[in-house]
């Protein structure tokens, strides 16, 4: 490990990465989450004295905040910072969700506003900054994740101005991974602006393929599903990730010549999220119009087009889909990074080397060079590129599968928390060789 590594990391995210459940008796259950941040921290909390801060996710009544406080430090080194529901909701749904993510998206039409939300917004960061100021000591790196908190960086470096040599970086999902780097000067400080971009733990999800309990829901799977070829999408339920105009494409696919219907099936996994704001509801009654549409349309006695999920699924079932699949689209008219790609490309090996079909518009298009690209908003030709993906040969597919692979290995996301470390304990972005294998 990097021998710059030493002093504590406060990790600040709007969310704790731990889901807590009441059990309503007198208990509660905490389950670590997975995603990109744990996973990239994981390793190198062994080498570092990581803190997390965050919102707990639910409301937690006053006389169990003390007990769920104590657990959470205890188990986790995490600090759960309370807010009641109507100011964390205008914060979360309101300014963050309904004015910031599509701002950042470049998606203005879907922009909803209401005149207290800045205030909740601020406020929220500022109780954010009453939490964490007392906690901080000198030659700290304070990292705050996304564009819940955009606020609080400036407001911790002008409470924490008598602290000596605190670091605080800001780190933001963006449209698109390439950014140039740049070397800003402000107030007397350097600011580094860079992308870095993040990546999977492979390991764990090949482990995870190769266990008896998803060879079991694949055999599973493949029983059910005999016959037919398997398209696989898997999205949370967000208006960037283009799910309309991809069932259109699938739409027309079925209806044209030759005929693939009873020959193949889409899986569309939506995970729920958001739920409560009007944009996102709205977009969940319009896609399950479209499965209705397509399903009464196209579905035969001996098959369903589309199969429709809203909700999460557990890891396993999540691996054996991917192992099953035969294509996987990724079809986003924004999206930072993506990485469903990623964990697709991990579960897969040489001798399945399924297709992965990818949005121009989504980030990971430019970290996985062999993906077989579309436009999704040009729904016709989006259609012939789903035929071209079921029919390519094997060794094409090998060949493509060879070039992701090697990416999704080399950039994982131990490599992205350790570039994000090193720029900020170097005070500049490390050269590739500086860097640890
Ligand atoms: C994006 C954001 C994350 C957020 C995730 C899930 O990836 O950058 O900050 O955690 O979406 O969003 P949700 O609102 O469901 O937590």
């Amino acid at each position: 490990m990097d021998p710059h590594f030493e002093g504590r990391v406060l990790v600040i995210a709007n969310r704790l990465p731990i889901t807590i459940k009441d059990t309503k008796d007198g208990n509660f259950e905490y389950n670590i989450s997975s995603g990109g941040l744990v996973s990239g921290l994981r390793s190198l909390a062994k080498a570092v004295d990581f803190k997390w801060f965050g919102w707990p996710g639910i409301d937690i009544h006053r006389n169990d905040k003390d007990k769920v406080g104590r657990d959470l430090q205890d188990k986790f080194h995490a600090y759960p910072i309370f807010l009641n529901e109507q100011l964390a909701q205008a914060h979360y749904n309101g300014f963050s969700n309904s004015v910031l993510w599509p701002l950042l998206h470049r998606m203005p039409e879907k922009v909803r506003a209401e005149e207290s939300w800045p205030m909740a917004y601020r406020e929220v960061n500022e109780i954010f900054a009453d939490n964490i100021v007392p906690m901080v000591e000198d030659d700290d790196l304070i990292w705050v994740h996304d564009y819940h908190l955009l606020l609080l960086p400036g407001i911790l470096r002008e409470r924490l101005a008598k602290k000596k040599n605190v670091k605080i970086v800001l780190q933001i999902v963006l449209d698109g991974v390439s950014r140039s780097p740049s070397d800003l000067h402000w107030g007397g400080r350097k600011v580094i602006v860079h992308g870095f971009s993040i990546g999977i733990e492979p390991e764990d999800f090949r482990q995870r393929t190769e266990s008896e309990c998803v060879k079991r829901e694949l055999a599973n799977l493949k029983d059910s599903f005999k016959g037919q070829k398997i398209i696989l999408v898997v999205d949370r339920l967000d208006y960037i990730k283009g799910i309309p105009q991809k069932l259109m494409a699938f739409d027309r696919f079925l209806a044209e010549p030759p005929d693939w219907v009873d020959k193949v099936c889409l899986i569309q996994l939506a995970i729920p999220t958001r739920a409560e704001v009007d944009t996102y509801k709205k977009l969940r009654e319009e896609v399950e119009a479209l499965v209705g549409h397509v399903n009464g349309k196209h579905g035969t006695f001996s098959s369903t087009p589309i199969h429709y999920f809203y909700r999460s699924i557990k890891p396993e079932q999540l691996c054996a889909l991917y192992a099953a699949a035969d294509v996987c689209i990724i079809s986003s008219i924004r999206d930072g990074l993506n990485m469903v790609s990623y964990e697709y490309v991990a579960c897969q090996n040489q001798d399945t080397a399924e297709v992965l079909l990818m949005s121009y518009y989504a980030g990971a298009v430019k970290t996985l060079p062999s993906t077989v690209v579309v436009n999704p908003w040009d729904i016709p030709r989006f259609s012939n590129t789903i035929e071209d993906a079921l029919e390519m040969s094997a060794e094409e597919r090998r060949r493509r599968y060879r070039q992701n692979v090697d990416i999704v290995d080399r950039c994982t996301s131990v490599r992205w928390g350790t570039m994000f470390l090193n720029t900020l304990y170097k005070g500049r972005v490390p050269e590739p060789e500086e860097l640890p294998d």
